[in-house]
């Protein structure tokens, strides 16, 4: 059987952290895959996730089974964090996944469910795994350019006449903020027009959140796809704590659908249940038990909101401190999250790995918050040694 499958090559992406625990040079530098470090270069267990996991071992009665939607206290604590007060009137419904990458393979498939090879929209660059898992999920890709990484800005304009084209029962997909992978995040009234274009075609948004409070904080992070779920009836968001709680590896995620009343929210429920099942049949409860516990305790949830605010403030003095060091780099300063993406060649890429220890993804992307703020200065005259410069335009911040 097995005589008929095809090598596949290593996940680009993923293979830099092979490549980087490998090179043992002492000053290399991982811009890699999106995983915040210190200003030592280190991706530490949050304080907060420590104690409610030093709670967990000492309170932790059974690891039986909690059932194909995880845990529910663990959802229904995200809601307010992530949408705000707002009464969503028994429309609004949730399930536990293996980050946030299950969110969009569950959603993927529930699309596919409702309606069987339906079209969703990407603006690019996009991570370069959206496209791989909606296609493996069974959807159509359309594709558009949403950002010009010569001038750094998002071509607003190309959204709206991409969109126009879409047809009703079309899915867009959104990032909620902090872009990946490009920090460019559209403003309030980008927002309010996107919005408005999406619940006037009967467009469904699929909002991809999985930075909140990595790019202006909590409730800034997400006001953009609040005002977008405010506006129509039906939508799809998948939620990440990996980021934003340091929980990388234990895959701690939620999908969200928005339906147009109580009813219809209660058999998507059933649907993302019945399909959670079939896929991973139950997600890992870690994670998740981890962030509940730190969200219902009030002293670990205000030392969580500050270790986040912490992070956050040293991915902006990172970005400062790039643009400080050389002009041609000031557009950072106006961009949010843990990623730019630099317009540089593939063969400066493979110079910055080999000659100066400086790993990023093929595409010119780097993860602002691998980088020492003292490694700054460092980071540039590499980029210009290999010429980087010559394809990075001035742009004015
Ligand atoms: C990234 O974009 O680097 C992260 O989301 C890790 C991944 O799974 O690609």
């Amino acid at each position: 059987m097995f005589q008929t499958l095809r090598p596949q090559q290593p996940d680009p992406l993923l293979a830099l952290i092979g490549l980087f625990r490998d090179d043992p040079r002492c000053d290399k530098i991982d811009l890699g895959v999106g995983t915040y470090r210190d200003e030592d270069g280190f991706t530490p267990v949050m304080d907060a996730i420590k104690s409610a996991e030093r709670r967990l071992f000492e309170t932790q009665g059974s690891k039986a089974y909690l059932g194909p939607e995880g845990d529910p206290n663990f959802v229904d604590l995200l809601v307010p964090m992530a949408f705000g007060a707002a009464d969503q009137a028994g429309r609004l419904v949730g399930v536990q996944t293996p980050g946030g990458s299950g969110a969009l393979r569950l959603g993927g498939e529930l699309i596919a469910a409702a309606r069987p090879g339906a079209r969703i929209w990407l603006g690019t660059p996009t991570w370069p795994n959206h496209r791989p898992v909606f296609a493996a999920a069974g959807l159509t890709v359309a594709e558009y350019r949403s950002f010009d990484p010569a001038t750094q800005s998002i071509r607003f304009d190309e959204m709206i006449a991409a969109l126009s084209q879409a047809v009703a029962g079309d899915v867009v997909l959104l990032h909620g903020c902090c872009h990946n992978p490009t920090g460019a995040d559209l403003d309030e009234a980008q927002w309010q027009e996107i919005a408005s274009l999406l619940a006037n075609r009967g467009l469904v948004p699929f909002i991809d959140l999985a930075y909140q409070g990595l790019g202006c904080g909590l409730e800034a992070d997400a006001s953009g796809m609040r005002c977008v779920l405010a506006a129509v009836d039906e939508a799809l968001v998948a939620y990440s704590c990996d980021k934003n709680f340091g929980l990388y590896r234990d895959r701690t995620g939620a999908l969200f659908a928005l339906a147009r009343d109580s009813g219809a929210a209660g058999v998507v429920r059933d649907n993302l249940i019945a399909l959670a099942r079939v896929n991973w049949s139950m997600p890992p409860d870690h994670g998740a038990a981890a962030v509940r516990c730190v969200l219902e305790s009030e002293d670990l949830s205000r030392n969580w909101r500050a270790e986040l605010d912490g992070m956050c403030r040293r991915i902006h003095a990172v970005r400062r401190a790039l643009a400080a060091a050389d002009r041609r780099l000031a557009f950072l300063s106006g961009q949010r999250g843990m990623f730019a993406q630099l317009q540089i060649a593939p063969s400066a890429v493979a110079a910055l790995r080999r000659d100066h220890g400086i790993y990023m993804a093929g595409s010119g992307r780097i993860n602002l918050a691998g980088l020492r703020t003292a490694d700054a200065g460092r980071f540039v005259r590499a980029l210009d040694s290999v010429g980087a410069f010559s394809r990075l335009e001035a742009i004015s911040a």
